[in-house]
C-alpha cells in the first residue's frame, strides 16, 4: 500500500517533470520552426532587382529631387503588389540640386556635388547653361584663357582656395565653374557670395571632361518637398491583437554622387522584402513598412513621420527595426552592429537572440551605442529602436567607398544581404507573431514629449578651404 503510493507520487513527479521539458523543446523547437518559415521566403534575387532599380535605373536620390519622388513612386508600387495601401506623407525639405550632362561629343551624365549650401547655390533657368569645357589648371592667376568667357571653367583642386578659383573663372567669364578633386573621392566646395553656379566632381569623372571640344549643359534647381512612404497591416484576428506596434524603416534617400546602392537601396529593397513576406503571416501585432526621404540631410523624414504620431501611437510602437547599408561588401566590414541609442532593447535581444538561433552568433555585435540613421528619430520619440548595419569588428568602420560615387552593386555582398535579412526577420516575426514570446508588456500611460539629440556624423572631417 504504502510502496504503492510512493511510486505513484514518483511517477507523477517523473510525467510532469518529463512533460514540462517536452514543452520547453518543443518551443525551442518551435521558435527554430517560426524562424524557418520566414527566412526560407527570402528572395535575395529580388532585392538585388530593387537594388538594381533603385541605384542603376534611377541613381542618386538627393532629398527632395525628382530622382527621389521616382523612388518613393516605384516603393507605392510595391507595397500595392503586396497587398498594402501605400501612403505618401510629404513633407517641406527644402534642397538644390545639380545636373551635368555632358551633350558632345557624346552624351552622357556626369554626377556633381552642387556647390554652396542647399538653399544658396546658385541655380539656372530650366533650360540651364550650355558650354564648352575650358581647362583652366589649378585656378591660378594665369590659368584662365580668353575662351573661357561665355563658357564653363574645369579647374583642379589642391593650389589654391575655393574662393580664389570662384572669383577668377568668374571675373575671367565663366557661366560655371566645376572643381575636379586629385582623388577618387568627392568633397563639398562652399564660397561667399556666389552668383555663377559651381559643382564638385572626382578625379576619375572630371577626367571623363578634359579633351578637345566637350560640351557640356549644366542645370541647378531648387525642390522643396520630400516624402516617407508607408504601408500598414493589422493583425486579422480581433481577439488576438496585443495593440501593439512595430515599424520597420530604412531611407531611400541617397547623398549626391553616390548611386547609393548599399547606403541605402539595400535596407529598402529588404523592407519591401520583409513587407512581402508578412503579408500573409499570421501577427497579432500592428505592421508597419516606414521608407523614410531626407535621412541623409538630418533624419528628416523619420523626424517627421515620429512627430506626426499621437503621443497614443507613440506609446503603442514596441519597436523600430531599421535597416540601413545591410549589404556591404566592405574588405573589413564582417559583423553586423545593431545600434541602438538606449542600450539593451526589444530590437537588440530579440535580434541577438534570432542571431543565436540561426547559427549566426558570432557576426552580431548587440547593442552598440551609435544614432545617425533613423532609428534615431524613433529614439527621440521614446520607442526602442535598433539599426542594422555591417561595420568593421574593431574599429566600427563604414565601408571606404562610404557616401562616394563607388556605392555602386558591384561592391554588395548578397552573402551579408542574406545574413541580415535573416536576423532581422526572425528577430521581427518572434515578436509580431502570434503568441509571441518574446513581450514584456508596455506602459503606455507615461510616454513623454519627443526629444531630440545632436548627431554624430560619420565622416567629421573639416572640409578644408582647398
Ligand atoms: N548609412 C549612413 C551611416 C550610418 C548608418 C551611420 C547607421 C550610423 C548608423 C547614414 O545614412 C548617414 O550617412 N548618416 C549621417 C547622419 C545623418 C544624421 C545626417 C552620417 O552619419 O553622417
Ligand atoms: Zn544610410
Amino acid at each position: 500500500m504504502k510502496r504503492k503510493r510512493i511510486f505513484s507520487i514518483l511517477l507523477a513527479f517523473v510525467l510532469i517533470f518529463s512533460l514540462a521539458t517536452t514543452v520547453a523543446a518543443s518551443q525551442g523547437k518551435s521558435n527554430i520552426a517560426f524562424d524557418q518559415g520566414v527566412i526560407s521566403q527570402i528572395s535575395i534575387s529580388r532585392m538585388m532587382e530593387d537594388v538594381r532599380y533603385l541605384s542603376e535605373g534611377i541613381g542618386v536620390r538627393i532629398a527632395s529631387s525628382p530622382e527621389e519622388t521616382l523612388a518613393a513612386e516605384y516603393i507605392a508600387r510595391a507595397f500595392e503588389k503586396y497587398g498594402y495601401e501605400a501612403e505618401i506623407q510629404e513633407f517641406p525639405y527644402q534642397n538644390r540640386v545639380a545636373y551635368v550632362t555632358m551633350v558632345g561629343p557624346e552624351v552622357r551624365k556626369i554626377d556633381v556635388r552642387i556647390g554652396g549650401t542647399r538653399t544658396n547655390a546658385p541655380l539656372t533657368d530650366s533650360e540651364g547653361i550650355t558650354g564648352r569645357i575650358i581647362e583652366c589648371g589649378y585656378g591660378g592667376t594665369g590659368d584662365f584663357p580668353e575662351e573661357v568667357a561665355g563658357n564653363i571653367a574645369l579647374v583642379r583642386r589642391g593650389q589654391e582656395t575655393f574662393q580664389n578659383m570662384y572669383n577668377r573663372a568668374r571675373s575671367a567669364g565663366a557661366t560655371a565653374l566645376l572643381i575636379q578633386n586629385s582623388d577618387w573621392t568627392i568633397f563639398s566646395a562652399s564660397v561667399t557670395g556666389a552668383t555663377i553656379p559651381y559643382a564638385t566632381l572626382n578625379y576619375d569623372t572630371g577626367e571623363l571632361l578634359r579633351g578637345d571640344d566637350i560640351v557640356v549643359n549644366y542645370k541647378a534647381f531648387q525642390y522643396d518637398t520630400s516624402r516617407n512612404v508607408i504601408a500598414t497591416r493589422k493583425p486579422n484576428n480581433k481577439n488576438r491583437n496585443t495593440g501593439n506596434v512595430v515599424v520597420f524603416s530604412a531611407h531611400y534617400d541617397s547623398v549626391p554622387t553616390a548611386p547609393g546602392a548599399n547606403d541605402n537601396a539595400s535596407g529598402t529593397a529588404g523592407l519591401l522584402e520583409l513587407a512581402r513576406i508578412f503579408s500573409s503571416k499570421p501577427i497579432d501585432t500592428e505592421i508597419r513598412f516606414l521608407a523614410c526621404g531626407a535621412e541623409e540631410v538630418g533624419l528628416v523624414g523619420s523626424r517627421y513621420y515620429v512627430s506626426q504620431l499621437t503621443p497614443e501611437e507613440r506609446g503603442s510602437i514596441i519597436a523600430n527595426y531599421n535597416m540601413d547599408m545591410i549589404a556591404t561588401a566592405g574588405p573589413d566590414q564582417s559583423t553586423l552592429y545593431i545600434n541602438t541609442l538606449d542600450g539593451d532593447n526589444l530590437v537588440s535581444r530579440s535580434a541577438r537572440e534570432a542571431a543565436e538561433r540561426l547559427g549566426y552568433g558570432h557576426l552580431v555585435r548587440a547593442p552598440f551605442h551609435r544614432g545617425s540613421s533613423d532609428h534615431q528619430a524613433f529614439f527621440e520619440g521614446g520607442i526602442e529602436a535598433g539599426n542594422f548595419i555591417w561595420r568593421d569588428p574593431v574599429t566600427a568602420a563604414l565601408e571606404p567607398w562610404y557616401h562616394q560615387p563607388y556605392d555602386t552593386m558591384e561592391y554588395m555582398s548578397e552573402a551579408r544581404f542574406k545574413i541580415a535579412m535573416e536576423i532581422v526577420a526572425a528577430a521581427s516575426y518572434s515578436v509580431i507573431r502570434v503568441d509571441t514570446p518574446n513581450l514584456e508588456p508596455k506602459n503606455k500611460d507615461k510616454v513623454k514629449p519627443i526629444k531630440y539629440i545632436e548627431f554624430e556624423t560619420e565622416d567629421n572631417t573639416d572640409i578644408p578651404e582647398m
